[in-house]
Protein backbone atom coordinates (compact mmCIF):
# COMPACT_ATOMS: atom_id res chain seq x y z
CA UNK A 1 0.00 0.00 0.00
CA UNK A 2 0.98 3.40 -0.82
CA UNK A 3 0.55 6.08 1.87
CA UNK A 4 0.20 9.80 1.41
CA UNK A 5 -0.72 12.26 4.38
CA UNK A 6 -2.69 15.24 3.51
CA UNK A 7 -2.39 17.90 5.53
CA UNK A 8 -6.39 18.38 6.14
CA UNK A 9 -9.52 17.82 4.64
CA UNK A 10 -9.04 20.17 1.24
CA UNK A 11 -5.88 18.85 0.26
CA UNK A 12 -6.84 15.19 0.68
CA UNK A 13 -9.87 15.63 -1.74
CA UNK A 14 -7.49 17.22 -4.26
CA UNK A 15 -5.06 14.52 -4.42
CA UNK A 16 -7.96 12.02 -4.92
CA UNK A 17 -9.75 14.21 -7.31
CA UNK A 18 -6.23 14.62 -9.47
CA UNK A 19 -5.74 10.54 -9.26
CA UNK A 20 -9.59 10.47 -10.56
CA UNK A 21 -9.00 12.66 -13.15
CA UNK A 22 -5.86 11.48 -14.00
CA UNK A 23 -7.37 8.26 -14.49
CA UNK A 24 -9.87 9.04 -16.66
CA UNK A 25 -7.71 11.34 -19.26
CA UNK A 26 -5.25 8.22 -19.68
CA UNK A 27 -8.24 5.98 -20.30
CA UNK A 28 -11.67 7.89 -21.29
CA UNK A 29 -14.05 4.63 -21.05
CA UNK A 30 -12.48 3.56 -17.47
CA UNK A 31 -14.89 1.92 -15.47
CA UNK A 32 -15.13 3.88 -12.28
CA UNK A 33 -16.47 3.07 -8.53
CA UNK A 34 -17.66 4.94 -6.51
CA UNK A 35 -18.41 5.76 -2.53
CA UNK A 36 -20.88 7.59 -0.54
CA UNK A 37 -20.93 9.41 2.77
CA UNK A 38 -19.36 12.28 4.25
CA UNK A 39 -15.27 11.87 2.79
CA UNK A 40 -15.60 12.08 -0.86
CA UNK A 41 -17.76 14.94 -0.90
CA UNK A 42 -15.29 17.93 -1.60
CA UNK A 43 -13.53 15.16 -4.25
CA UNK A 44 -16.78 15.17 -5.93
CA UNK A 45 -16.71 18.93 -5.79
CA UNK A 46 -13.52 19.36 -7.63
CA UNK A 47 -14.49 16.82 -10.14
CA UNK A 48 -17.44 18.88 -10.77
CA UNK A 49 -14.93 21.96 -11.25
CA UNK A 50 -12.72 20.01 -13.73
CA UNK A 51 -15.54 18.99 -15.63
CA UNK A 52 -16.98 22.49 -16.15
CA UNK A 53 -13.55 23.96 -16.46
CA UNK A 54 -13.71 21.32 -19.13
CA UNK A 55 -10.16 19.64 -18.17
CA UNK A 56 -12.24 16.03 -17.90
CA UNK A 57 -14.22 14.62 -19.69
CA UNK A 58 -16.57 11.58 -18.31
CA UNK A 59 -18.68 10.92 -20.65
CA UNK A 60 -17.56 8.25 -21.81
CA UNK A 61 -17.03 5.99 -17.93
CA UNK A 62 -19.34 3.59 -16.73
CA UNK A 63 -19.74 3.84 -12.71
CA UNK A 64 -20.51 1.45 -9.81
CA UNK A 65 -21.59 2.18 -6.33
CA UNK A 66 -20.21 0.26 -3.97
CA UNK A 67 -23.65 -0.11 -1.51
CA UNK A 68 -27.43 0.79 -1.45
CA UNK A 69 -29.77 0.89 1.32
CA UNK A 70 -32.79 -1.92 1.48
CA UNK A 71 -36.01 -0.47 1.17
CA UNK A 72 -35.09 3.30 0.09
CA UNK A 73 -36.09 4.08 -3.63
CA UNK A 74 -33.62 6.00 -5.87
CA UNK A 75 -35.37 9.08 -5.43
CA UNK A 76 -35.48 8.68 -1.66
CA UNK A 77 -33.87 11.71 -0.31
CA UNK A 78 -30.73 9.53 2.24
CA UNK A 79 -30.56 6.57 -0.56
CA UNK A 80 -27.62 6.33 -1.72
CA UNK A 81 -28.79 6.69 -5.45
CA UNK A 82 -30.17 10.06 -4.57
CA UNK A 83 -26.69 11.21 -2.91
CA UNK A 84 -24.26 10.58 -6.18
CA UNK A 85 -26.99 12.04 -8.79
CA UNK A 86 -27.49 15.29 -6.75
CA UNK A 87 -23.31 15.22 -5.83
CA UNK A 88 -21.94 14.16 -8.45
CA UNK A 89 -23.13 12.67 -11.73
CA UNK A 90 -25.81 15.10 -12.62
CA UNK A 91 -23.45 17.65 -12.69
CA UNK A 92 -20.94 16.26 -14.84
CA UNK A 93 -23.89 15.16 -17.09
CA UNK A 94 -23.10 11.17 -17.43
CA UNK A 95 -25.60 9.24 -19.09
CA UNK A 96 -27.77 7.40 -16.83
CA UNK A 97 -27.03 4.39 -18.50
CA UNK A 98 -24.22 4.02 -17.98
CA UNK A 99 -24.56 4.74 -13.97
CA UNK A 100 -24.75 1.32 -12.15
CA UNK A 101 -25.87 1.66 -8.39
CA UNK A 102 -27.70 -1.57 -6.60
CA UNK A 103 -31.67 -1.16 -6.47
CA UNK A 104 -32.26 -1.59 -2.40
CA UNK A 105 -35.95 -2.06 -3.65
CA UNK A 106 -35.62 -4.96 -5.78
CA UNK A 107 -38.60 -7.54 -5.36
CA UNK A 108 -35.61 -10.31 -5.66
CA UNK A 109 -32.63 -9.18 -3.46
CA UNK A 110 -30.58 -12.06 -3.66
CA UNK A 111 -31.04 -11.99 -7.77
CA UNK A 112 -30.44 -8.06 -7.81
CA UNK A 113 -26.84 -8.70 -6.07
CA UNK A 114 -26.29 -11.79 -8.53
CA UNK A 115 -27.01 -9.14 -11.49
CA UNK A 116 -24.61 -6.53 -10.05
CA UNK A 117 -22.00 -8.82 -9.98
CA UNK A 118 -22.64 -10.08 -13.47
CA UNK A 119 -22.75 -6.16 -14.93
CA UNK A 120 -19.62 -5.01 -12.83
CA UNK A 121 -18.14 -8.25 -15.00
CA UNK A 122 -19.87 -7.81 -18.29
CA UNK A 123 -18.00 -4.01 -18.21
CA UNK A 124 -14.66 -5.87 -18.03
CA UNK A 125 -14.31 -5.33 -13.92
CA UNK A 126 -13.49 -1.71 -11.89
CA UNK A 127 -10.42 -0.30 -12.98
CA UNK A 128 -10.41 2.43 -10.11
CA UNK A 129 -12.34 1.86 -6.91
CA UNK A 130 -12.67 5.00 -4.48
CA UNK A 131 -13.25 3.59 -0.70
CA UNK A 132 -13.84 5.54 2.26
CA UNK A 133 -13.39 3.84 5.69
CA UNK A 134 -15.90 3.36 8.34
CA UNK A 135 -15.28 3.73 11.81
CA UNK A 136 -15.81 0.18 12.25
CA UNK A 137 -13.59 -0.74 9.52
CA UNK A 138 -16.12 -1.38 6.95
CA UNK A 139 -15.17 -0.86 3.17
CA UNK A 140 -18.61 -0.20 1.39
CA UNK A 141 -21.38 -1.79 3.93
CA UNK A 142 -18.92 -5.03 4.52
CA UNK A 143 -19.06 -5.52 8.27
CA UNK A 144 -16.80 -6.56 10.74
CA UNK A 145 -16.94 -10.53 9.94
CA UNK A 146 -17.67 -10.06 6.58
CA UNK A 147 -15.99 -13.45 4.62
CA UNK A 148 -13.19 -11.88 2.72
CA UNK A 149 -14.35 -13.80 -0.17
CA UNK A 150 -17.76 -12.18 -0.30
CA UNK A 151 -19.34 -10.78 -3.73
CA UNK A 152 -22.38 -8.48 -3.87
CA UNK A 153 -25.08 -9.23 -0.96
CA UNK A 154 -27.20 -8.58 1.41
CA UNK A 155 -25.98 -7.33 4.81
CA UNK A 156 -27.53 -6.54 8.31
CA UNK A 157 -26.08 -3.10 9.14
CA UNK A 158 -24.17 -3.10 12.49
CA UNK A 159 -25.23 -0.96 15.41
CA UNK A 160 -22.46 1.07 15.01
CA UNK A 161 -23.44 2.13 11.52
CA UNK A 162 -26.51 2.41 12.19
CA UNK A 163 -25.72 5.09 14.90
CA UNK A 164 -23.66 6.17 12.72
CA UNK A 165 -25.41 7.31 9.96
CA UNK A 166 -28.64 8.34 11.73
CA UNK A 167 -26.97 11.51 11.98
CA UNK A 168 -28.61 11.68 7.83
CA UNK A 169 -31.48 10.76 9.46
CA UNK A 170 -34.67 12.54 11.82
CA UNK A 171 -34.04 9.68 13.89
CA UNK A 172 -32.18 6.32 14.86
CA UNK A 173 -35.31 4.20 13.99
CA UNK A 174 -35.55 5.59 10.14
CA UNK A 175 -32.33 4.12 9.72
CA UNK A 176 -32.30 1.46 7.17
CA UNK A 177 -31.00 -2.24 9.29
CA UNK A 178 -29.86 -3.53 5.47
CA UNK A 179 -27.99 -2.89 2.48
CA UNK A 180 -26.79 -4.34 -0.66
CA UNK A 181 -22.86 -4.03 -0.69
CA UNK A 182 -20.37 -5.16 -3.20
CA UNK A 183 -18.52 -7.79 -1.20
CA UNK A 184 -14.59 -7.77 0.15
CA UNK A 185 -13.36 -10.11 -2.93
CA UNK A 186 -15.01 -7.21 -5.56
CA UNK A 187 -13.34 -4.82 -4.18
CA UNK A 188 -10.19 -6.88 -3.93
CA UNK A 189 -10.59 -7.48 -7.25
CA UNK A 190 -10.49 -3.93 -8.88
CA UNK A 191 -7.62 -2.60 -10.59
CA UNK A 192 -6.69 0.24 -8.64
CA UNK A 193 -8.30 1.45 -5.05
CA UNK A 194 -8.00 4.58 -3.12
CA UNK A 195 -9.12 4.49 0.23
CA UNK A 196 -9.84 8.24 1.76
CA UNK A 197 -9.69 8.61 5.49
CA UNK A 198 -11.10 11.23 7.05
CA UNK A 199 -13.59 12.37 9.70
CA UNK A 200 -14.29 12.05 13.52
CA UNK A 201 -13.01 8.84 15.14
CA UNK A 202 -10.86 7.14 12.58
CA UNK A 203 -7.57 7.60 13.87
CA UNK A 204 -7.67 4.37 15.58
CA UNK A 205 -9.22 2.22 13.04
CA UNK A 206 -7.10 3.77 10.46
CA UNK A 207 -4.09 2.59 12.35
CA UNK A 208 -5.35 -1.05 12.53
CA UNK A 209 -6.18 -1.09 8.62
CA UNK A 210 -2.80 0.23 7.45
CA UNK A 211 -0.43 -2.11 10.00
CA UNK A 212 -2.36 -4.41 12.03
CA UNK A 213 -3.32 -8.13 11.64
CA UNK A 214 -5.14 -8.88 8.26
CA UNK A 215 -8.55 -10.16 9.45
CA UNK A 216 -12.33 -10.13 9.02
CA UNK A 217 -12.59 -7.61 12.16
CA UNK A 218 -10.94 -5.08 10.22
CA UNK A 219 -13.02 -5.55 6.54
CA UNK A 220 -10.34 -2.92 5.84
CA UNK A 221 -6.95 -4.59 6.42
CA UNK A 222 -7.51 -6.67 3.90
CA UNK A 223 -6.39 -3.86 1.33
CA UNK A 224 -2.75 -4.43 2.75
CA UNK A 225 -2.91 -7.49 0.07
CA UNK A 226 -4.22 -5.43 -2.65
CA UNK A 227 -1.18 -4.89 -5.44
CA UNK A 228 -2.12 -1.11 -6.29
CA UNK A 229 -3.77 0.42 -3.24
CA UNK A 230 -3.16 4.16 -2.02
CA UNK A 231 -4.73 5.37 0.93
CA UNK A 232 -5.31 9.12 1.36
CA UNK A 233 -5.17 9.84 5.16
CA UNK A 234 -6.55 13.26 6.44
CA UNK A 235 -3.90 13.86 8.87
CA UNK A 236 -5.78 16.38 10.93
CA UNK A 237 -7.66 13.66 12.39
CA UNK A 238 -4.79 12.39 13.76
C1 LIG B 1 -20.35 4.49 1.43
C2 LIG B 1 -19.61 3.40 2.02
C3 LIG B 1 -19.09 3.44 3.41
C4 LIG B 1 -18.44 4.77 3.79
C5 LIG B 1 -17.96 4.75 5.24
C6 LIG B 1 -17.35 6.06 5.67
O1 LIG B 1 -20.76 4.17 0.11
O2 LIG B 1 -19.46 2.43 1.37
O3 LIG B 1 -18.17 2.40 3.57
O4 LIG B 1 -17.36 5.01 2.93
O5 LIG B 1 -19.03 4.45 6.08
O6 LIG B 1 -18.37 7.04 5.69
P1 LIG B 1 -18.03 8.57 5.93
O7 LIG B 1 -17.27 9.02 4.72
O8 LIG B 1 -19.37 9.24 6.00
O9 LIG B 1 -17.22 8.66 7.18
Amino acid sequence: MEIIYASNYEDMSRKAAIAIAQQVIKKPTSVMGFATGSTPLRTYEILIEFHRQGIVDFSSINTFNLDEYVGLPSNHPQSYSFFMFKNLFRQIQLDPSRIHIPSGTASDLLQECAVYEEAIQSLGGIDFQLLGLGPNGHIGFNEPGTHLNSVTHVVSLSQETIKANSRFFSSLEEVPKRAITMGIKSIMNTRKIILLVSGEKKAEIVHRTLSGPINEEVPASVLQLHPNTTVIIDQSIL
